[in-house]
Protein backbone atom coordinates (compact mmCIF):
# COMPACT_ATOMS: atom_id res chain seq x y z
CA UNK A 1 0.00 0.00 0.00
CA UNK A 2 1.09 3.50 -0.31
CA UNK A 3 2.97 4.94 2.20
CA UNK A 4 0.50 8.02 3.91
CA UNK A 5 0.35 11.12 2.26
CA UNK A 6 -0.33 13.45 5.10
CA UNK A 7 2.60 15.20 5.79
CA UNK A 8 4.58 16.20 8.71
CA UNK A 9 3.00 19.26 10.13
CA UNK A 10 -0.21 17.20 10.68
CA UNK A 11 -1.55 17.68 14.19
CA UNK A 12 -2.71 14.10 15.05
CA UNK A 13 -5.01 13.76 17.94
CA UNK A 14 -4.25 11.96 21.09
CA UNK A 15 -7.86 9.92 21.58
CA UNK A 16 -10.05 9.28 18.11
CA UNK A 17 -13.34 7.38 18.40
CA UNK A 18 -13.69 6.48 14.70
CA UNK A 19 -17.26 5.21 13.40
CA UNK A 20 -17.60 3.05 10.15
CA UNK A 21 -13.92 1.68 10.92
CA UNK A 22 -14.30 -1.20 8.89
CA UNK A 23 -15.88 0.67 6.13
CA UNK A 24 -13.56 1.99 2.87
CA UNK A 25 -12.52 4.53 4.21
CA UNK A 26 -13.26 4.85 7.74
CA UNK A 27 -10.44 1.47 7.63
CA UNK A 28 -7.38 3.84 6.10
CA UNK A 29 -8.35 6.74 8.12
CA UNK A 30 -7.87 4.28 11.23
CA UNK A 31 -4.80 2.95 10.37
CA UNK A 32 -3.11 6.28 9.85
CA UNK A 33 -4.06 7.55 12.97
CA UNK A 34 -2.35 4.50 14.81
CA UNK A 35 0.37 5.00 12.78
CA UNK A 36 0.86 7.87 13.90
CA UNK A 37 0.46 7.36 17.56
CA UNK A 38 -3.24 8.20 17.67
CA UNK A 39 -5.34 5.88 20.64
CA UNK A 40 -8.64 4.31 18.20
CA UNK A 41 -11.34 3.10 19.10
CA UNK A 42 -13.33 1.88 16.16
CA UNK A 43 -17.20 1.42 15.84
CA UNK A 44 -18.75 -0.84 13.44
CA UNK A 45 -21.25 -3.35 12.84
CA UNK A 46 -18.52 -5.39 11.03
CA UNK A 47 -15.78 -6.99 12.22
CA UNK A 48 -12.51 -5.13 10.37
CA UNK A 49 -10.78 -8.17 9.97
CA UNK A 50 -13.10 -9.94 7.68
CA UNK A 51 -14.93 -6.88 6.15
CA UNK A 52 -14.64 -6.45 2.33
CA UNK A 53 -11.91 -3.41 3.17
CA UNK A 54 -9.75 -5.46 5.27
CA UNK A 55 -6.73 -4.15 4.63
CA UNK A 56 -3.83 -6.21 5.92
CA UNK A 57 -2.24 -3.08 7.84
CA UNK A 58 0.48 -3.71 10.98
CA UNK A 59 -0.92 -0.67 12.60
CA UNK A 60 -4.40 -1.55 12.76
CA UNK A 61 -3.10 -5.31 13.66
CA UNK A 62 -2.96 -6.18 17.26
CA UNK A 63 -1.67 -2.61 18.31
CA UNK A 64 -2.41 -1.59 21.81
CA UNK A 65 -3.59 1.43 20.72
CA UNK A 66 -6.22 0.10 18.98
CA UNK A 67 -9.82 -1.22 20.28
CA UNK A 68 -12.47 -2.30 18.14
CA UNK A 69 -15.98 -2.14 19.03
CA UNK A 70 -18.48 -4.14 16.71
CA UNK A 71 -21.87 -2.61 17.66
CA UNK A 72 -24.64 -0.96 16.23
CA UNK A 73 -24.67 2.57 16.57
CA UNK A 74 -28.69 2.76 16.07
CA UNK A 75 -28.79 1.05 19.62
CA UNK A 76 -25.04 0.92 21.20
CA UNK A 77 -24.52 2.91 24.44
CA UNK A 78 -21.85 5.23 22.74
CA UNK A 79 -21.22 7.68 25.67
CA UNK A 80 -19.08 5.22 27.47
CA UNK A 81 -16.85 4.84 24.10
CA UNK A 82 -16.42 8.61 23.51
CA UNK A 83 -15.42 9.39 26.97
CA UNK A 84 -12.01 11.37 26.55
CA UNK A 85 -11.85 10.82 23.15
CA UNK A 86 -10.62 14.52 21.44
CA UNK A 87 -12.43 14.43 18.35
CA UNK A 88 -14.98 11.44 16.68
CA UNK A 89 -14.45 10.64 12.90
CA UNK A 90 -18.10 9.68 12.25
CA UNK A 91 -18.09 7.87 8.78
CA UNK A 92 -20.65 5.48 9.60
CA UNK A 93 -23.28 5.46 6.66
CA UNK A 94 -25.18 3.66 4.40
CA UNK A 95 -23.28 4.91 0.95
CA UNK A 96 -24.21 4.49 -2.91
CA UNK A 97 -26.17 6.56 -4.70
CA UNK A 98 -28.58 4.07 -6.99
CA UNK A 99 -30.00 1.65 -4.76
CA UNK A 100 -31.36 4.63 -2.50
CA UNK A 101 -34.78 4.55 -4.77
CA UNK A 102 -35.91 1.43 -3.37
CA UNK A 103 -36.93 -0.60 -0.08
CA UNK A 104 -33.55 0.03 1.49
CA UNK A 105 -34.25 3.96 1.67
CA UNK A 106 -35.59 3.57 5.63
CA UNK A 107 -31.83 2.13 6.24
CA UNK A 108 -29.83 4.83 4.75
CA UNK A 109 -32.42 7.01 6.81
CA UNK A 110 -31.98 4.98 10.19
CA UNK A 111 -28.03 5.12 9.74
CA UNK A 112 -26.81 8.46 8.61
CA UNK A 113 -29.81 10.32 10.28
CA UNK A 114 -31.02 8.23 13.08
CA UNK A 115 -27.74 7.39 14.49
CA UNK A 116 -26.34 10.22 13.83
CA UNK A 117 -28.72 11.71 15.96
CA UNK A 118 -27.27 9.22 18.76
CA UNK A 119 -23.26 10.47 17.67
CA UNK A 120 -24.31 13.57 18.27
CA UNK A 121 -26.44 13.57 21.29
CA UNK A 122 -23.52 11.49 22.73
CA UNK A 123 -20.57 13.75 21.35
CA UNK A 124 -22.48 16.39 23.21
CA UNK A 125 -22.69 15.08 26.82
CA UNK A 126 -19.29 13.86 26.66
CA UNK A 127 -17.70 16.93 25.36
CA UNK A 128 -15.92 16.08 22.49
CA UNK A 129 -14.26 19.21 21.52
CA UNK A 130 -15.11 18.21 17.73
CA UNK A 131 -17.43 15.87 15.18
CA UNK A 132 -15.65 15.48 11.94
CA UNK A 133 -18.36 14.01 9.57
CA UNK A 134 -18.46 12.63 6.26
CA UNK A 135 -20.95 14.01 4.46
CA UNK A 136 -21.19 13.79 0.05
CA UNK A 137 -20.56 15.61 -3.04
CA UNK A 138 -23.90 14.49 -3.86
CA UNK A 139 -25.74 17.02 -2.33
CA UNK A 140 -25.07 19.21 -4.75
CA UNK A 141 -27.06 17.49 -7.58
CA UNK A 142 -26.40 18.13 -10.97
CA UNK A 143 -23.67 21.41 -10.58
CA UNK A 144 -23.50 21.65 -14.68
CA UNK A 145 -19.92 20.83 -15.00
CA UNK A 146 -18.87 24.17 -12.80
CA UNK A 147 -16.73 23.99 -9.87
CA UNK A 148 -19.09 23.44 -6.42
CA UNK A 149 -18.22 25.69 -3.52
CA UNK A 150 -19.77 25.22 0.13
CA UNK A 151 -22.25 27.88 -0.06
CA UNK A 152 -23.86 26.84 -3.17
CA UNK A 153 -27.66 25.94 -2.61
CA UNK A 154 -27.53 22.27 -2.17
CA UNK A 155 -29.64 20.62 -4.84
CA UNK A 156 -30.03 16.51 -4.13
CA UNK A 157 -31.17 14.32 -6.81
CA UNK A 158 -31.19 11.05 -5.16
CA UNK A 159 -32.36 9.70 -1.87
CA UNK A 160 -29.16 9.07 -0.46
CA UNK A 161 -28.11 12.40 -1.25
CA UNK A 162 -31.10 13.75 0.45
CA UNK A 163 -30.04 12.17 4.03
CA UNK A 164 -26.67 13.08 3.76
CA UNK A 165 -27.66 16.70 3.70
CA UNK A 166 -29.85 16.38 6.74
CA UNK A 167 -26.63 14.36 8.10
CA UNK A 168 -24.65 16.90 8.18
CA UNK A 169 -27.27 19.46 9.01
CA UNK A 170 -28.76 17.73 11.95
CA UNK A 171 -25.01 18.08 13.31
CA UNK A 172 -24.87 21.79 13.04
CA UNK A 173 -28.11 21.97 14.35
CA UNK A 174 -26.64 20.52 17.37
CA UNK A 175 -23.36 22.35 17.28
CA UNK A 176 -25.51 25.49 17.43
CA UNK A 177 -26.75 25.32 20.96
CA UNK A 178 -25.60 27.27 23.40
CA UNK A 179 -25.42 24.79 26.06
CA UNK A 180 -23.24 22.32 23.03
CA UNK A 181 -19.59 22.31 23.52
CA UNK A 182 -18.66 19.88 20.61
CA UNK A 183 -18.20 21.78 16.91
CA UNK A 184 -18.52 20.06 13.48
CA UNK A 185 -16.68 19.74 10.27
CA UNK A 186 -18.50 18.19 7.41
CA UNK A 187 -16.54 16.71 5.08
CA UNK A 188 -18.04 16.46 1.27
CA UNK A 189 -15.87 13.75 0.30
CA UNK A 190 -15.86 13.28 -3.85
CA UNK A 191 -15.91 9.73 -5.31
CA UNK A 192 -13.21 8.11 -3.26
CA UNK A 193 -11.36 4.88 -4.36
CA UNK A 194 -8.01 3.45 -3.71
CA UNK A 195 -6.93 0.21 -2.03
CA UNK A 196 -10.33 -1.80 -1.00
CA UNK A 197 -12.60 0.69 -2.47
CA UNK A 198 -16.40 -0.62 -2.34
CA UNK A 199 -17.49 -3.61 -4.68
CA UNK A 200 -20.47 -1.58 -5.90
CA UNK A 201 -18.12 1.70 -7.10
CA UNK A 202 -17.33 2.31 -10.50
CA UNK A 203 -13.19 2.12 -10.69
CA UNK A 204 -13.25 -1.03 -8.81
CA UNK A 205 -15.66 -2.76 -10.91
CA UNK A 206 -13.57 -1.68 -13.82
CA UNK A 207 -10.57 -2.93 -12.39
CA UNK A 208 -12.51 -6.34 -11.36
CA UNK A 209 -13.87 -6.25 -15.26
CA UNK A 210 -10.02 -6.26 -16.26
CA UNK A 211 -8.43 -9.15 -14.22
CA UNK A 212 -11.56 -10.91 -14.57
CA UNK A 213 -12.85 -10.66 -18.15
CA UNK A 214 -16.63 -10.17 -17.09
CA UNK A 215 -18.16 -7.37 -18.57
CA UNK A 216 -18.55 -3.97 -17.08
CA UNK A 217 -21.85 -2.80 -16.39
CA UNK A 218 -21.74 0.61 -17.69
CA UNK A 219 -24.72 2.98 -16.81
CA UNK A 220 -25.08 5.49 -19.71
CA UNK A 221 -22.45 6.72 -22.45
CA UNK A 222 -19.77 6.98 -20.14
CA UNK A 223 -19.20 10.41 -20.37
CA UNK A 224 -20.24 11.29 -16.85
CA UNK A 225 -17.60 13.23 -14.78
CA UNK A 226 -16.50 12.69 -11.65
CA UNK A 227 -13.50 14.24 -9.57
CA UNK A 228 -12.02 11.57 -8.25
CA UNK A 229 -10.37 11.55 -4.86
CA UNK A 230 -7.74 8.88 -3.36
CA UNK A 231 -8.28 7.41 -0.29
CA UNK A 232 -4.71 8.58 1.00
CA UNK A 233 -5.25 12.35 0.40
CA UNK A 234 -9.09 11.52 1.64
CA UNK A 235 -7.63 10.48 4.98
CA UNK A 236 -4.89 13.52 5.43
CA UNK A 237 -7.65 15.96 5.02
CA UNK A 238 -10.11 13.95 7.20
CA UNK A 239 -7.37 14.42 9.66
CA UNK A 240 -6.67 17.56 9.15
CA UNK A 241 -10.54 18.79 9.84
CA UNK A 242 -9.91 17.67 13.49
CA UNK A 243 -7.71 20.20 14.75
CA UNK A 244 -8.83 22.94 11.99
CA UNK A 245 -8.87 26.24 13.32
CA UNK A 246 -12.51 28.37 13.69
CA UNK A 247 -16.11 26.93 14.64
CA UNK A 248 -18.05 24.65 12.39
CA UNK A 249 -18.07 24.18 8.70
CA UNK A 250 -18.55 22.40 5.62
CA UNK A 251 -15.61 21.72 3.13
CA UNK A 252 -14.99 19.89 -0.04
CA UNK A 253 -12.56 17.21 -0.45
CA UNK A 254 -11.93 16.56 -4.00
CA UNK A 255 -10.32 15.93 -6.63
CA UNK A 256 -6.91 15.22 -8.07
CA UNK A 257 -8.23 14.03 -11.24
CA UNK A 258 -11.24 15.21 -12.82
CA UNK A 259 -11.87 12.34 -15.56
CA UNK A 260 -15.14 10.76 -17.03
CA UNK A 261 -15.78 6.87 -16.84
CA UNK A 262 -14.35 6.14 -20.46
CA UNK A 263 -11.07 7.69 -19.10
CA UNK A 264 -11.08 5.02 -16.21
CA UNK A 265 -11.88 2.09 -18.81
CA UNK A 266 -8.92 3.84 -20.54
CA UNK A 267 -6.28 3.72 -18.10
CA UNK A 268 -7.59 0.12 -16.89
CA UNK A 269 -6.91 -0.85 -19.80
CA UNK A 270 -3.66 0.27 -20.18
CA UNK A 271 -2.52 -0.51 -16.87
CA UNK A 272 -3.39 -4.62 -16.97
CA UNK A 273 -2.95 -4.47 -21.24
CA UNK A 274 -6.56 -6.30 -21.20
CA UNK A 275 -9.63 -5.20 -23.38
CA UNK A 276 -12.19 -4.61 -21.19
CA UNK A 277 -15.81 -5.56 -22.46
CA UNK A 278 -18.80 -3.16 -21.83
CA UNK A 279 -22.17 -3.99 -21.29
CA UNK A 280 -24.33 -0.91 -21.76
CA UNK A 281 -27.30 -0.20 -20.04
CA UNK A 282 -29.71 2.97 -19.18
CA UNK A 283 -28.93 5.53 -16.64
CA UNK A 284 -29.57 5.37 -13.00
CA UNK A 285 -32.08 8.08 -11.71
CA UNK A 286 -29.74 10.39 -9.51
CA UNK A 287 -26.57 9.91 -11.32
CA UNK A 288 -25.43 13.07 -12.07
CA UNK A 289 -23.44 13.62 -14.84
CA UNK A 290 -20.46 15.68 -13.60
CA UNK A 291 -19.15 16.84 -9.82
CA UNK A 292 -16.51 18.67 -9.70
CA UNK A 293 -15.02 20.77 -6.23
CA UNK A 294 -14.09 23.88 -5.87
CA UNK A 295 -11.01 23.28 -3.95
CA UNK A 296 -10.08 26.65 -2.25
CA UNK A 297 -11.39 26.49 0.91
CA UNK A 298 -10.03 22.83 2.19
CA UNK A 299 -6.73 25.09 0.75
CA UNK A 300 -7.22 27.53 3.09
CA UNK A 301 -8.47 25.85 6.17
CA UNK A 302 -6.85 22.50 5.67
CA UNK A 303 -3.91 23.19 3.90
CA UNK A 304 -4.81 20.63 2.22
CA UNK A 305 -4.16 19.62 -1.90
CA UNK A 306 -4.93 16.40 -3.45
CA UNK A 307 -1.73 14.79 -4.32
CA UNK A 308 -2.52 11.54 -6.14
CA UNK A 309 -3.40 11.41 -9.98
CA UNK A 310 -5.81 8.74 -11.14
CA UNK A 311 -3.57 6.48 -12.70
CA UNK A 312 -1.19 6.43 -9.82
CA UNK A 313 -3.96 6.08 -7.56
CA UNK A 314 -5.94 3.54 -9.98
CA UNK A 315 -2.50 1.36 -9.89
CA UNK A 316 -2.36 1.22 -6.24
CA UNK A 317 -5.89 -0.10 -6.32
CA UNK A 318 -5.52 -2.58 -9.02
CA UNK A 319 -2.37 -3.88 -6.98
CA UNK A 320 -4.78 -4.50 -4.03
CA UNK A 321 -7.55 -6.17 -5.88
CA UNK A 322 -4.97 -8.38 -8.10
CA UNK A 323 -3.87 -9.38 -4.64
CA UNK A 324 -6.98 -10.31 -2.80
CA UNK A 325 -8.07 -12.15 -6.22
CA UNK A 326 -4.97 -14.30 -5.86
CA UNK A 327 -5.38 -15.20 -1.66
CA UNK A 328 -8.99 -15.74 -2.98
CA UNK A 329 -7.97 -18.28 -5.56
CA UNK A 330 -5.74 -20.28 -3.60
CA UNK A 331 -7.60 -20.05 -0.51
CA UNK A 332 -10.40 -22.09 -2.39
CA UNK A 333 -7.65 -24.24 -4.23
CA UNK A 334 -6.90 -25.23 -0.59
CA UNK A 335 -10.28 -26.17 0.43
P1 LIG B 1 -18.46 1.76 3.64
O1 LIG B 1 -19.79 1.12 3.42
O2 LIG B 1 -17.25 1.02 3.17
O3 LIG B 1 -18.26 2.07 5.19
C1 LIG B 1 -19.35 2.43 6.04
C2 LIG B 1 -19.26 1.58 7.31
O4 LIG B 1 -20.30 2.00 8.20
C3 LIG B 1 -19.46 0.08 7.05
O5 LIG B 1 -18.34 -0.66 7.51
C4 LIG B 1 -20.73 -0.25 7.83
O6 LIG B 1 -20.71 -1.55 8.44
C5 LIG B 1 -20.76 0.84 8.89
N1 LIG B 1 -22.11 1.09 9.39
C6 LIG B 1 -23.21 1.41 8.65
N2 LIG B 1 -24.27 1.55 9.46
C7 LIG B 1 -23.83 1.30 10.72
C8 LIG B 1 -24.49 1.28 11.99
N3 LIG B 1 -25.80 1.55 12.12
N4 LIG B 1 -23.76 0.99 13.08
C9 LIG B 1 -22.43 0.70 12.96
N5 LIG B 1 -21.76 0.69 11.80
C10 LIG B 1 -22.46 1.01 10.69
O7 LIG B 1 -18.52 3.23 2.99
P2 LIG B 1 -17.36 4.24 2.61
O8 LIG B 1 -17.27 4.29 1.14
O9 LIG B 1 -16.15 3.98 3.44
O10 LIG B 1 -18.03 5.62 3.09
C11 LIG B 1 -17.83 6.12 4.41
C12 LIG B 1 -18.67 7.38 4.60
O11 LIG B 1 -18.28 8.36 3.64
C13 LIG B 1 -20.17 7.17 4.42
O12 LIG B 1 -20.83 7.97 5.37
C14 LIG B 1 -20.44 7.68 3.02
O13 LIG B 1 -21.76 8.17 2.88
C15 LIG B 1 -19.43 8.80 2.92
N6 LIG B 1 -18.99 9.09 1.55
C16 LIG B 1 -18.30 8.15 0.83
C17 LIG B 1 -17.85 8.45 -0.45
C18 LIG B 1 -17.09 7.46 -1.29
O14 LIG B 1 -16.77 7.79 -2.45
N7 LIG B 1 -16.75 6.27 -0.79
C19 LIG B 1 -18.10 9.72 -0.99
C20 LIG B 1 -18.86 10.63 -0.25
C21 LIG B 1 -19.26 10.32 1.03
C1 LIG C 1 -19.79 7.82 -4.95
C2 LIG C 1 -20.10 6.96 -3.72
O1 LIG C 1 -20.59 5.68 -4.13
C3 LIG C 1 -21.13 7.62 -2.83
O2 LIG C 1 -21.20 6.88 -1.61
C4 LIG C 1 -20.68 9.04 -2.55
O3 LIG C 1 -21.53 9.71 -1.73
C5 LIG C 1 -20.47 9.81 -3.84
O4 LIG C 1 -19.46 9.14 -4.59
C6 LIG C 1 -20.01 11.21 -3.60
O5 LIG C 1 -19.09 11.69 -4.28
O6 LIG C 1 -20.56 11.88 -2.75
P1 LIG C 1 -20.73 7.90 -7.36
O7 LIG C 1 -20.07 9.15 -7.81
O8 LIG C 1 -22.03 7.54 -7.94
O9 LIG C 1 -20.93 7.86 -5.80
O10 LIG C 1 -19.60 6.78 -7.58
P2 LIG C 1 -19.67 5.36 -8.26
O11 LIG C 1 -20.63 4.51 -7.53
O12 LIG C 1 -18.28 4.87 -8.40
O13 LIG C 1 -20.27 5.71 -9.72
C7 LIG C 1 -19.57 6.60 -10.58
C8 LIG C 1 -20.22 6.57 -11.95
O14 LIG C 1 -20.03 5.26 -12.52
C9 LIG C 1 -21.72 6.82 -11.95
O15 LIG C 1 -22.04 7.61 -13.07
C10 LIG C 1 -22.33 5.43 -12.12
O16 LIG C 1 -23.56 5.41 -12.81
C11 LIG C 1 -21.27 4.72 -12.94
N1 LIG C 1 -21.25 3.25 -12.70
C12 LIG C 1 -21.11 2.76 -11.45
C13 LIG C 1 -21.36 2.40 -13.79
O17 LIG C 1 -21.49 2.83 -14.95
N2 LIG C 1 -21.32 1.05 -13.58
C14 LIG C 1 -21.19 0.52 -12.33
O18 LIG C 1 -21.17 -0.73 -12.17
C15 LIG C 1 -21.07 1.39 -11.23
Amino acid sequence: MAEPTTTPATAFPGRAVVTGAAGFIGSHLTAALLRNGTSVVGIDRRDPATAPAALTDAAADGSPLHHHVRTDLLTCALEPVMQGADVVFHLAGIPGVRPSWGRQFSEYVHTNILATQRVMEAAARTAVRRVVVASSSSVYGPAGGTPSAENALPQPVSPYAVTKLAEEQLCFAHAARADCPTSVVALRYFTVYGPGQRSDMFIHRTLRAALTGQPLRLYGDGQQRRDFTYVDDTVAATVAAATAPGGSGIVNVGGGSNASLRDVVDIAQSLTGREIRIHRVTVCPGDVPATLADPRHAQRLLGWKPSVDLRSGMFQQLHFLAAQEHRATVGHGEA
